[in-house]
C-alpha cells in the first residue's frame, strides 16, 4: 500500500505502551483479586487473551446452531406475503421475480402472493367463525409463549459458556423474536378476539422465565418449545396456517440445544437428580398439564383431541427431558402409565362411551416432512 507515513515520537510512543501496560496490571489485577472473593470483578465471561468467551470455542454448536439457523433463515416477507413484513433483501426480492416469471400461467395463479383481503377470504372460505376463534384460542398460548421464549432465550444468552453456545442462543433470540412479531401478526389477521393468557399458561411461562440457569433449558426448551413444537406439527397442513412448517423447523432446532449444549457441558450428577431440582421442574409440568382439558373444546371444534395430543407431548417432552439429564421425581415410564391413567380417568366422567386407550403413544404431528423433522430429534441423535 503506498501512503505517506506521518511522523510520530518514538519516545512518547514508548511512554505510552508503558502507561498502558502499568495500567492494565493494576485495573486487571483489581478485578481479577474481587472475583475472586465474589465481590464483582470483570463483568463481561470473556477471555480477550484467547479471543474467545470463557468455556472456549466449542465450533460444534455454532455449527449445529448458528450456522443451520443461517441457512435456514426465512423471511416472512417470502412466506407470509401478506403481512406487513418488507424483510426480503433486494436480491431475494429479485430472485422471486425471476422465478415467477419462469413460471406457466398456472403456476403462477397457484403461486400467487397473497395480499392481506385476499388472505382474510381464503380464511373466510376454508373455516367457520367459530372455527377460526377455535385456530386463535389454540394458537394464542403459543404466540405469548413466544413472548416468553424470546426474553428466557436472551436470558439464557447470558448463562451459556463457550462462543458456540452464545453463537447458538443468539440466532434464537432472533428467531423467537422473529416469532412472536410474524404470529402476533398472523393470528391477528383472522380478525376473532384474541385471548388473554390462561391462568395455566401464566404459570408455566412465569416458572420457566424465573427458572435459575440452566434449568430455563428445561423450562423453555424442553418443555415449552416441545409443546409449541408439538402445535405446529398439529396445524401446519390446515388451509393458510402452512407458515407454521417454519416455526416448526426453527423450533425444532430449539429442542436439540440443550442436548447438544449439554453434551459438551454436562450436568452433574447433583444438578440433574436433587430432589429439589426434580420437584420444581414437576412444578413447571403441572400447568401445561392443566392447559389440556382448557384447550379441549376448541380443538374439538377442529376434530381435534387435546389428550391425544397431551400424550403425544408429554412422551415427546419426557423423552427430551430424561435424555439431556433433567429428572422428574418419577421416571418416564411410571410418568407416561400415571399420565394414561388421568386422562381416562377424566376422559371416562366426561365423554359419553370413552373408550380406555394409551393416550401417551399417539403421535398427532401430521405430515411426512414434519414428522421426518421431529424423528431426528425423537429418536435419534440431537438435530445436527
Ligand atoms: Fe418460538
Ligand atoms: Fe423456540
Amino acid at each position: 500500500m503506498n501512503v505517506v507515513e506521518l511522523e510520530t515520537s518514538a519516545r512518547a510512543g514508548r511512554v505510552n505502551r508503558r502507561v498502558e501496560a502499568s495500567v492494565n496490571r493494576v485495573v486487571r489485577g483489581y478485578d481479577a483479586a474481587r472475583l475472586r472473593i465474589g465481590l464483582g470483578g470483570r463483568k463481561a465471561p470473556y477471555d480477550d487473551l484467547r479471543y474467545e468467551f470463557l468455556g472456549g470455542p466449542h465450533d460444534g454448536l455454532r455449527r449445529k446452531h448458528y450456522d443451520k439457523s443461517m441457512r435456514l433463515l426465512w423471511k416472512a416477507e417470502d412466506k407470509a406475503p401478506w403481512l406487513s413484513f418488507r424483510d426480503n433483501t433486494p436480491a431475494e426480492r429479485q430472485l422471486q421475480t425471476m422465478a415467477t416469471r419462469s413460471l406457466t400461467k398456472e403456476e403462477r395463479a397457484a403461486r400467487t402472493r397473497l395480499s392481506l383481503p385476499e388472505y382474510k377470504a381464503l380464511l373466510d372460505r376454508e373455516y367457520t367463525p367459530r372455527q377460526k376463534q377455535a385456530i386463535v384460542n389454540i394458537l394464542a398460548p403459543i404466540g405469548h409463549g413466544e413472548a416468553y421464549a424470546w426474553l428466557t432465550s436472551a436470558e439464557l444468552l447470558g448463562t451459556v459458556r463457550s462462543t458456540g453456545a452464545r453463537a447458538a442462543l443468539t440466532m434464537q433470540v432472533l428467531e423467537e423474536a422473529k416469532h412472536f412479531v410474524v404470529l402476533r401478526e398472523l393470528l391477528q389477521s383472522f380478525d376473532v378476539q384474541m385471548p388473554r393468557q390462561s391462568v395455566w399458561e401464566y404459570m408455566l411461562l412465569e416458572r420457566v422465565l424465573k427458572a435459575k440457569g440452566l434449568e430455563k433449558f428445561f423450562g423453555m426448551n424442553v418443555l415449552v418449545e416441545g409443546i409449541a413444537l408439538s402445535f405446529f406439527g398439529l396445524m401446519s397442513e390446515l388451509p393458510g396456517l402452512e407458515v407454521l412448517r417454519q416455526f416448526h423447523l426453527d423450533e425444532s432446532r430449539h429442542t436439540a440445544l440443550p442436548g447438544n449444549y449439554l453434551s459438551e457441558f454436562p450436568l452433574s450428577a447433583w444438578q440433574s437428580h436433587n430432589p429439589v431440582a426434580c420437584m420444581r421442574r414437576l412444578n413447571m409440568v403441572l400447568p401445561a398439564l392443566a392447559l389440556l382439558p382448557h384447550l379441549e373444546e376448541d380443538m374439538a371444534v377442529l376434530g381435534l383431541d387435546a389428550f391425544d395430543f397431551g400424550g403425544s407431548v408429554v412422551r415427546k417432552v419426557s423423552t427430551l427431558a430424561e435424555r439431556n439429564g433433567f429428572m422428574l421425581p418419577i421416571p418416564q415410564k411410571q410418568l407416561l402409565a400415571l399420565l394414561d391413567q388421568l386422562f381416562n380417568g377424566y376422559c371416562s366422567l366426561s365423554r359419553p362411551n370413552h373408550v380406555r386407550k394409551r393416550f401417551t403413544q399417539q403421535d398427532t404431528t401430521v405430515g411426512e416432512e414434519a414428522r421426518a423433522v421431529e424423528r431426528e430429534i425423537f429418536l435419534g441423535a440431537a438435530a445436527g
